[in-house]
């Protein structure tokens, strides 16, 4: 099998060679700093040494599963704590396919594309639902692609990259298809913490055996590099996945769950709002600058990102590096994404340089 290096490691390596000043808006690393309580968290945990630094129990520190579960209003039973929502995904894409009840994934375009990385890896086979112009997703078009061969449709709101939040009668919907056809749904929400809009539904919200809710804490508490994330899965498929757990990673970081867990405890809701207000003005900063270089593109509702589309200059990965060259920023080619957005580019807005950002691109395409 050819695995086939992401994108994202190709234009990050061809920016940072760059032999200019680039402002990166490739990467999903919030700029936004961690709340106090990691830090504390840590602190705290350096000085246990002893037992606490030997294994964790392997589906996660027992008071993080109790945390999770009181916030998610679901049994602790339900939740794997993972390497990060990557690894919360890999479980619940493995467990459809454990199911025997369908090879097939059903994937959005424009897509995460972990999740058609991961279908390869995983032997099973994608069927794509385009998104509609504005990022939302029809139910009807994925009821078109589901069938009894489906193992799972893969969701992700609010999304990466059309920054679109599916409303509650999609979720219905979605959980609705899944069960028609003995499939899960699996709803990665790693990005709930940053809804604009006030329309995010978890699939949580809905009670059924047929769906899988993925999460992290990378992004809502700005420790992408710790590798903390969780699985809710249906009472009756934890178990397989908590053995596939412990035989691919042991248990996940003790210390990163440690800090979790002080952090949730610990956290002013403040934290959160303040995040997303950030990240608020932040698109409007780059979508006025987007609309000066008479771009289309999508307003995000949620998550960080922006696609967006220039006239007489697609989003090709050599213009991508042509940006680079020549304006300074650095986004990520469309192509990236599937096939429906192939002229346009991604850009996240994780930096405290979009307003330069923005005044770049508005003389670029002047
Ligand atoms: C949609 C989506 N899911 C999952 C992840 C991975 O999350 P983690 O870093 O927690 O593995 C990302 C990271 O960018 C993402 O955009």
């Amino acid at each position: 099998m050819d695995y086939e290096t992401p994108l994202f490691f190709r234009v990050m390596g061809y920016a940072n060679e760059a032999d200019r000043d680039v402002v990166d808006m490739v990467s999903g690393n919030p700029d936004w700093g961690s709340p106090p309580g990691i830090a504390e968290g840590l602190h705290e945990y350096a000085d246990l040494g002893g037992a606490d630094f030997q294994y964790a129990p392997s589906e996660g520190l027992a008071e993080l599963r109790v945390e999770i579960a009181d916030r998610r209003d679901v049994d602790p039973e339900q939740v794997v704590v993972t390497n990060g929502g990557g690894e919360a995904n890999y479980l619940a894409m493995a467990r459809a396919l454990e199911r025997e009840a369908g090879d097939e994934f059903v994937l959005t375009d424009p897509v995460y594309p972990y999740y058609p990385g991961k279908t390869k890896m995983l032997g099973g086979t994608a069927r794509y639902v385009a998104a509609e112009h504005d990022g939302s997703l029809d139910p009807a078009a994925v009821r078109e692609q589901a069938s009894d061969d489906t193992a799972a449709i893969v969701v992700n709101t609010p999304n990466n990259p059309t920054g679109a939040v599916y409303d509650e009668a999609t979720m219905r919907e979605l959980v609705a298809i899944a069960e028609e056809h003995d499939a899960l749904l699996v709803s990665d929400e790693v990005y709930d913490h940053f809804d604009f809009s006030g329309e995010f539904t978890s699939a949580l919200a809905f009670d059924s055996d047929h769906r899988v809710v993925t999460n992290a804490f990378s992004k809502s508490l700005a420790i992408t590099g710790f590798r903390v994330g969780y699985a809710v899965f249906p009472p009756g498929l934890v178990d397989v996945a908590k053995t596939r757990h412990m035989l691919t990673n042991v248990a996940t970081t003790r210390p990163g769950q440690y800090a979790v867990l002080h952090a949730l405890r610990e956290t002013d809701p403040d934290y959160y709002v303040a995040n997303r207000e950030l990240l608020e003005s932040r698109v409007e900063t780059f979508t006025d600058a987007l609309d000066a270089a008479g771009a289309d593109y999508t307003s995000p509702d949620g998550a960080f990102y922006v696609m967006a589309r220039f006239e007489g200059y697609p989003g090709t990965l050599a213009n991508v590096e042509k940006l680079i060259d020549e304006a300074g920023v650095a986004g990520m080619p469309g192509e990236a994404f599937g096939t429906s957005r192939e002229d346009w580019f991604r850009f996240a807005l994780v930096s405290p340089r979009v307003e330069e950002a923005a005044e770049r691109l508005a003389v670029f395409f002047d």
